[in-house]
């Protein structure tokens, strides 16, 4: 029997990368997964690969209308949310003197306003031992240079997550955070770096890294399984690394 067997699994975000990975693991222990991704090319992509693992919707993490109404839709169907993974989230990297207010109020909406209304809007579906994890990253306790907006994004949504795990504890849901290092996924495509610049940034943080080279997608969703699977039942509030070393270096 599969680790989340017949649990009901929500991955935002789950179109590429760390989050497709993670579905296909949640599907392969045995959960019924939905995966939302926002872009029409990658959703349709997602639906071919997770065909018969694993619905795909398309919803904006963003967006407040469409966050609420993603949840709605999933109520009704399911009636309960088992586990719900907040992954969903954007990476614009830019030197802190030179970032304009635009990509801080997309990267704020995006990951740190996306997950708070989705916490908000599953919490009449999570059951008395349901299971939260938001994605976060290292940056929230080591400064990158170039990824200050990033990083405060994601220091505030490790906050958030500490205090909805003290408040829903007695609801019996527990609320933690993966908290990766550099990974390999798509996401380093969608940076506005030339290949150069991009290959210069990748080994600059790789001979910083104990473990010597990127982790892999499917190394954050064995993570993502500990935290989402009974495994880790008494565990809420913390920040899993999985970093190959970095915060400890
Ligand atoms: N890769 C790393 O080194 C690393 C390190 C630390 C933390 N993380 C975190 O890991 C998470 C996943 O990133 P990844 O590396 O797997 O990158 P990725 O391959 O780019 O995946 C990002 C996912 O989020 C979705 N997404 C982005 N904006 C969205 C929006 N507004 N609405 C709905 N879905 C949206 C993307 O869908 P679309 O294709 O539709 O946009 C995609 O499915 C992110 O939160 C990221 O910050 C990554």
């Amino acid at each position: 029997m599969g680790k989340l067997s017949g649990k009901i699994a929500v991955v935002t975000g789950g179109t590429t990368g760390i989050g497709l990975s993670t579905a296909r693991l949640f599907a392969a222990e045995g959960a019924k997964v939905v995966v939302t991704g926002r872009n029409a090319e990658t959703l349709g992509a997602a639906r071919e690969e997770l065909k018969g693992v694993a619905e795909v919707v398309q919803s904006d993490a963003g967006d407040p209308a469409q966050v609420r109404k993603l949840f709605e839709e999933i109520g009704r169907q399911y009636s309960r949310i088992d586990v719900l993974f907040l992954n969903a989230g954007i990476a614009k990297f830019a030197p802190f003197a030179d970032s304009p207010e635009a990509l801080f109020d997309e990267t704020i909406r995006v990951n740190l306003k996306g997950p708070f209304l989705a916490l908000q809007a599953a919490l009449p579906y999570l059951n008395k031992g349901a299971s939260v994890i938001v994605n976060t990253t290292v940056g929230t306790d080591r400064a990158i240079a170039g990824a200050s907006v990033y990083s405060a994004s994601k220091a505030a949504l490790a906050a958030l997550a500490r205090g909805a795990a003290v408040e829903l504890a007695s609801r019996g849901i527990r609320v933690n955070a993966v908290q990766p290092g550099p990974i390999t996924t798509p996401i380093f495509g969608k940076m506005d770096l030339t290949a150069d610049q991009r290959d210069a940034f990748a080994k600059r943080i790789t001979e910083t890294l104990p473990l010597g080279r990127f982790g892999s997608p499917d190394e954050v969703a064995r993570a993502a399984l500990f935290l989402a699977s009974d495994d880790s039942a008494f565990v809420t509030g913390h920040e899993l690394s999985v970093d190959g070393g970095m915060l400890a270096a």
